[in-house]
């Protein structure tokens, strides 16, 4: 059965009796308004033996950036509750944001370069307020595995390296891109798009999909390919299309690469992203 908690000091003190009695703990962080991606985190957190999944939702206000969407961001909270039932979540963490951030707080966890790159080009502070919530659910909920799906690629690499950098002992685990049957990644922002945008959006995928087909003629054929695409939806305004190594910095000449897009389809943006193999590798 699940069990909500708002106070993070009850939510640690949860897992750290459940720690005491031998049993594992892992941590699906979201933002709610919860779809087939987050219950797929969901379904591999389930599948660890001697684990107690918790998930938490929290809209953070600290990645969001002046004029994004904070307070248009759907929060459907009794759908998800029910969700977070029918999946078997035991444990429900939805922090209030004034027990999270207090008055005064002001330390926060810096990214580094990779931070001001790709996504945080247009979202300056994005994933400095993405790493610094994390941080803060990895110290209440201390848990053993802690689920991220690879459909937001650069906060997976940034959460992997924030746990090498800052010697956090959970274990992060990235979960394949869960899509729509026209190849749409499923995302919470999917509901801003009016039929026609939803028919443009599907570009961003079919553009990843085809330049990955040709990774074993390199980077550039890539990279051609996938513009190609694109430029059948002229409606679609594309922030970047790139071509980088596994962990974000520069592509292999062969090997695995991984191909990341963001664009703007009417206001709403969207981003996706495929693993590459290039060359003959
Ligand atoms: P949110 O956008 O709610 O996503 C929660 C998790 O679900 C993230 O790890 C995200 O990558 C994953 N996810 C979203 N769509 C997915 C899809 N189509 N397939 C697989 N996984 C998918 O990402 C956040 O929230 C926040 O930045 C958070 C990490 C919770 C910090 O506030």
């Amino acid at each position: 059965t699940l069990h909500t908690f708002q106070p993070p000091e009850q939510v640690s003190q949860v897992t750290r009796a459940l720690h005491g009695v031998g049993r594992k703990v892992a941590l699906v962080p979201t933002m709610g308004a919860l779809h087939a991606g987050h219950r797929e985190l969901i379904r591999r957190a389930k599948r660890l033996p001697n684990t107690v999944v918790a998930t938490s939702i929290f809209v953070n206000p600290l990645q969001f950036g002046e004029g994004e969407d904070f307070e248009a961001y759907p929060r459907p909270l009794d759908k998800d509750l029910e969700v977070l039932k029918e999946d078997g979540v035991e444990l429900g963490f939805l922090p209030k944001a004034s027990d999270l951030y207090p008055e005064g707080a002001t330390v926060t966890v810096h990214p580094g370069e990779l931070g001001d790159e790709l996504e945080g080009v247009v979202r300056p502070g994005h994933f400095a307020g993405v790493l610094t919530v994390v941080a803060k659910l990895f110290n209440i909920v201390r848990p053993d595995y802690a689920f991220f799906g690879e459909k937001d690629y650069q906060q997976l690499v940034l959460i992997k390296k924030m746990v090498r950098d800052l010697n956090f002992e959970t274990r992060v685990i990235g979960v394949p891109t869960v899509r729509e049957r026209d190849g749409l990644a499923l995302s919470s922002r999917n509901v801003y798009l009016t039929p026609e945008q939803r028919e443009d959006a599907i570009v961003l995928s079919a553009a990843l999909t085809a330049g990955a087909f040709v990774g074993r003629d390199g980077a550039e054929a890539v990279l051609a390919t996938a513009r190609q695409t694109l430029a059948a939806r002229p409606a679609v305004e594309v922030d970047y299309l790139e071509l980088r190594g596994t962990d974000l910095g520069p592509a292999p000449v062969d090997g695995e690469a991984r191909l990341l897009i963001a664009a703007r389809v009417g206001s709403t943006r969207l981003i996706d992203n495929v693993p590459v193999v290039l060359g003959a590798a």
